[in-house]
């Protein structure tokens, strides 16, 4: 298969950017997104020109360092697919196919499709944790969970941090995000005693750092390659408009 790729290149932070084009050729339907940039990049190098920059890491899904916007879409077509596991058999042979960083102002570009997205860390230094003394390891069963909060604490703990929900997002809102981490926490018994105090904190933390608020939109989940629910986004406006309502404000 033959592609034509518009690329986002930009030397870094600081300097302006723009769409290059280039020409993935003899491309086996079966080789992922990022082998296919690999082979461009092989390319590039071969001629003496700067390769594509872009992050990843275990390439399976589960490390969250991989995304960019493919054909205008966070992760490109596929639903719950990182784009790490997309696959050229997606696309058509001979079609014109997009590349960009993700775009928000709480994720600035560093080279062409890497962000920096330590944000999220300060997010989760913020209060994505829990500091109450649980003891000495228990026995597994001896803390009752009913199985139906289990299901959704575990669901909502597969976020991988990616930021494709906030690259979606009209607003730039890292709502999903936040209501992940506070919902994996909240839902087990261990994590409920400070769960206002946290919805506020990280909030708060997601407000200096420039992303903005949610508008249901629902372009998050649609793009969320783990497929999470805007239901956590619920759960964390409660325990934030509960965190209100107590004054839980130290
Ligand atoms: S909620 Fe989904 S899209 Fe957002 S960071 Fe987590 S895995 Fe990525
Ligand atoms: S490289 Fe790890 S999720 Fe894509």
């Amino acid at each position: 298969m033959n592609f034509d790729l518009l690329v986002w290149r930009q030397t870094a932070g600081a300097a302006p950017g723009k769409m290059i084009k280039y020409r993935a050729e003899g491309i086996s339907p079966d080789t992922s997104f990022l082998e296919m940039l690999d082979i461009v990049n092989e390319g590039l190098l071969a001629r003496g020109e700067e390769p594509i920059s872009f992050d990843s890491d275990c390439r399976e899904g589960i490390c969250g360092s991989c995304g960019f916007v493919i054909n205008g879409r966070a992760h490109g077509p596929d639903l719950g697919t990182a784009t790490c596991q997309l696959h050229m058999r997606r696309f058509k042979d001979g079609e014109e196919i997009t590349v960009e960083p993700w775009r928000a102002r709480a994720f600035p570009v560093i080279k062409d499709l890497v962000v920096d997205r330590t944000a999220f860390d300060r997010i989760v230094a913020a209060g994505g944790y829990i500091s109450v003394n649980t003891g000495s390891a228990p026995e597994a069963n001896s803390i009752l969970v009913p199985h139906q909060d289990q299901e959704a604490s575990m669901d909502a703990a597969a976020c991988i941090a990616c930021g494709a929900c906030v690259a979606a997002c009209k607003n730039a809102s890292a709502h999903l995000y936040v209501g992940a981490k506070v919902s994996h926490l909240t839902l087990l018994p261990q994590g409920k005693p400070e769960s206002a105090k946290r919805a506020l904190s990280m909030l708060r933390q997601a407000d200096a750092e420039g992303f903005g608020s949610c508008s249901n939109e629902g372009e998050c989940e649609a793009v969320c390659p783990k497929q999470i629910s805007i239901r956590n986004i619920a759960r964390m406006v409660r325990e934030y408009s509960r965190a209100t309502l107590l004054g839980t404000d130290s």
